[in-house]
This record gives C-alpha cells, sequence and structure tokens, in this order.
C-alpha cells in the first residue's frame, strides 16, 4: 500500500486524475470503478476539465461504480444514479448505456445484486478503482461486520453511516436503510485500486490503513491484501500516520 500525502484538495483531485486519465489513456475501451461521495468529486471535476480543454476521451469508456441506496432510483437527488450522472456523466461523452450503477429501484434488491454480481464478472477487471473511505472504515457499503462479504450484497446501513451521510438528506430519517454494495471481491478485483481520504473525520479510518491487522470490523484493512493500492490523503486525514510512512509519503 503505497500513502500519497498532499496538501489540499487542489492537489489530491489532480493527482487522482492524472491516475484516472493514465487508465483512459493506456485502455481507451477499458472499465473504470468509480465512487460517491464527496471525497472523488474534485477529481470528477478536473476529469471534466480534461476532457473539455484537453480532449480527454471516454466514448469507449465502461464505468462500473460501487454501492446504491436501496429504494432510489434514479431521479432522487440523493440517488448515486444521480449523483453520477450529474457530477460526471452528464459532463463527458461517455456512452451512458456503458455506466452501471446498481438499481436502487429495483424490485427485488436481491436479484438486482446477483445480476449486477454477474455483471462484474463478465466485464474485465477495472483498470482503476477509485474508492472514498467511510468514517468506520467502510467501503462502498462495505460494513464493518463479523466478516467480509465477497460478492455484491443487500447490505443494511449501521448507524454510524446513517448520521455521517443524513447530511445529505432534510432529516437522518430520510436515509435509506439498506443499500446494494459491490462486495470486497468485486473491489480487489480491480488492477488498481485508489483511495481519496480527507478531513480530520478520516483519521483513524487512515491509521488502520497503516496498522498490520485485516479485520471485517474494519472493512478497509481487507485492501492490504492487493498488490497495488493508492491512499491519497490530505494533512488531516493522515495526522496519526507514523512519522516514516509521513515521510515516504510526502
Ligand atoms: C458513502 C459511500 C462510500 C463513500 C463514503 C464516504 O457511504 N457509500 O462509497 O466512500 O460515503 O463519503 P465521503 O467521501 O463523502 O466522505
Amino acid at each position: 500500500m503505497k500513502f500519497i500525502i498532499q496538501d489540499n484538495k487542489e492537489q489530491i483531485a489532480y493527482t487522482a486524475a492524472d491516475l484516472v486519465e493514465d487508465a483512459v489513456r493506456q485502455h481507451p475501451t477499458g472499465i473504470l470503478g468509480l465512487a460517491t461521495g464527496s471525497s472523488p468529486v474534485g477529481t470528477y471535476k478536473e476529469l471534466i476539465r480534461r476532457h473539455r480543454k484537453e480532449g480527454l476521451d471516454f466514448s469507449r469508456i465502461t464505468t462500473i461504480n460501487l454501492d446504491e441506496y436501496v429504494g432510489l432510483d434514479e431521479f432522487h437527488e440523493q440517488s448515486y444514479r444521480h449523483f453520477m450522472n450529474h457530477n460526471l456523466f452528464d459532463h463527458l461523452n461517455i456512452n451512458k448505456k456503458n455506466t452501471y450503477v446498481p438499481r436502487g429501484d429495483a424490485l427485488n434488491p436481491e436479484e438486482e445484486a446477483r445480476h449486477y454480481e454477474e455483471l462484474i464478472r463478465r466485464l474485465e477487471p477495472a483498470r482503476i478503482q477509485v474508492l472514498g473511505i467511510g468514517v468506520n472504515g467502510h467501503i462502498g457499503f462495505n460494513e464493518p461486520a463479523e466478516d467480509f462479504t465477497v460478492p455484491t450484497h443487500v447490505v443494511t446501513l449501521t448507524r454510524d453511516t446513517i448520521e455521517s451521510n443524513a447530511r445529505f438528506f432534510d432529516s437522518p430519517m430520510d436515509v435509506p436503510k439498506q443499500a446494494i454494495t459491490m462486495g470486497v471481491g468485486g473491489i480487489l478485483r480491480a488492477q488498481r485500486i485508489l483511495l481519496i481520504a480527507t478531513g480530520e473525520g478520516k483519521q483513524q479510518a487512515v491509521k488502520a490503513l497503516e496498522d498490520g491487522r485485516i479485520l471485517p470490523s474494519n472493512p478497509s484493512t481487507i485492501l492490504k491484501v492487493h498488490p497495488d493500492v493508492i491512499v491519497l490523503c490530505d494533512r488531516a486525514a493522515a495526522a496519526l500516520l507514523d512519522e516514516r510512512t509521513v515521510r515516504q509519503a510526502e
């Protein structure tokens, strides 16, 4: 796992966009694994800028997202499909038919999870998987649990996650209680993983990535088994890291 520490969100967005751009240029018909949340928003803005100003071409790219709230359709402003359209896809020359997000409005979420897993297996591995991290260490919506769940599945969100995501809804009551998420198997399948973490709230989660143990109570620690993970964080999120890690990461 490689840590990169940067001074501000602009630098983070720029570095992350460089890594995504590399994947797009090297594999113009490849798969990108994408994430929602505030962490990748700057990266998406920078990718849109590069598309507009520098002709970065997404016309043959396919994307696959991590997760979606159960019960929200694509028109709901807090659905992850809406987020992706609004923050990225609507501004690129990407064919929306080649952008995949689980269907939150599926009548049978379990069946939707199975279909999504089949889709992941059918596609070639993502060249790069962009990831955020929850304050409790969740990746996608793989919540702290007794075991890791490998395939795409329906998950009941933890109180921590509902509280933390309530900022996007009118009240915590409005946050869906369940989500469909790619499991850790789908995430680890990517050739490279780029995890973006900013702000004080992510300190513990980032520290756990540096420490040795892999525990399902902190799902992001499974990333330690992957050979190519880049953790891109700001100084606030990196504050608890060992001095040696920080020196190497600067
Ligand atoms: C949500 C998403 C995660 C995301 C996390 C962190 O719970 N399911 O994929 O990483 O939020 O969000 P943020 O980047 O806004 O801190």
